[in-house]
């Protein structure tokens, strides 16, 4: 589930379901967008900070979801958070300790500043699972870490750490205490000029803007074509059966 408070002058929109690692369903990506929305649109708020706990951000999409849920071509449950991240005006900063696996690491591109804590774990296993990077990645990611970096990081999909997010562009910095870190962070951003900020972010994001949306919008018609395919219904299987996918069939 998706839990949100507002203290202060930040709002706090964190992922609790942690028997599954915090593995998003098409539930919480509809209450993770409206939490968003709401922040946005509340006049108190200053500054949005997304996090789990400090040993799980989140397993990414629920892997039970991606086998179960038929999807429409080019349709999908993430939409609520593809709609209203990459558009809030005000800062969003995210606190990753633990996994951030697949959406839970393409997110991070569209906040304004993410700490990672040490144990913090990324990984875009959009290949290995049979399917396509999402959320804007395959733009975003050569962008902020270079052609060759990106290629190795979505192209083999291999976990990495905390310091190669940081080498990577993905990641501000590397903090032990990364809640209180960003918790900082965002009460700094809250004490400023709050149109400053919005028009500051404005201008770094418009030159990219539709080339993002066009990105997001192709990747997610491959996506789900991508779902119904052998190769993801046997990578898919496997990590529910807890087994080593084989494709060597195909
Ligand atoms: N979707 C559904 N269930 C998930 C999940 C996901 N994305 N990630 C973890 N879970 C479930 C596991 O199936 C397990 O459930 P169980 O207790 O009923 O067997 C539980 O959460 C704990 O996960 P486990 O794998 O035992 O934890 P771990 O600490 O050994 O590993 C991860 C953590 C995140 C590295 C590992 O769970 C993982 O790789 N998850 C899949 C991530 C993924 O492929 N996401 C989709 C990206 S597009």
């Amino acid at each position: 589930m998706i839990k949100s408070e507002t203290s202060g002058r930040v709002a706090r929109v964190r992922f609790d379901r942690l028997d599954k690692k915090n593995a998003i369903t098409a539930q919480m990506y509809a209450q993770l967008g409206a939490a968003l929305a709401a922040a946005e649109a509340d006049p108190q708020v200053r500054a949005v900070l997304l996090h789990g706990t400090a040993e799980c951000f989140t397993a990414g999409n629920d892997v039970a979801d991606f086998l179960n849920a038929p999807r429409e071509p080019g349709s999908s449950p993430a939409r609520a958070l593809f709609e209203v991240l990459p558009r809030m005006q005000k800062p969003v900063l995210a606190a990753v300790g633990g996994p951030a696996v697949g959406i839970g690491s393409t997110l991070l591109l569209h906040c304004d500043l993410v700490y990672a804590a040490p144990n913090a774990r990324f990984q875009l296993p959009f290949v290995p699972l049979g399917i396509v990077p999402e959320f804007g990645s395959t733009y975003l990611l050569p962008l902020v870490a270079g052609y060759q970096r990106a290629a190795r990081l979505l192209l083999l999909g291999q976990p990495f750490g905390a310091q190669e997010a940081f080498e990577a562009g993905m990641v501000t910095a590397v903090v032990p205490d990364v809640i209180g870190e960003a918790e900082k962070a965002a009460a700094a951003l809250a004490a400023l000029p709050p149109e400053s900020i919005r028009l500051t972010k404005r201008l770094m994001k418009a030159r990219h803007a539709e080339a993002l949306a066009a990105a997001i919008e192709e990747e997610t018609r491959i996506f789900t074509e991508r779902l119904s395919s052998p190769e993801a219904k046997e990578a898919m299987s496997a990590f529910l059966q807890k087994r080593k996918p084989d494709f060597s069939r195909f």
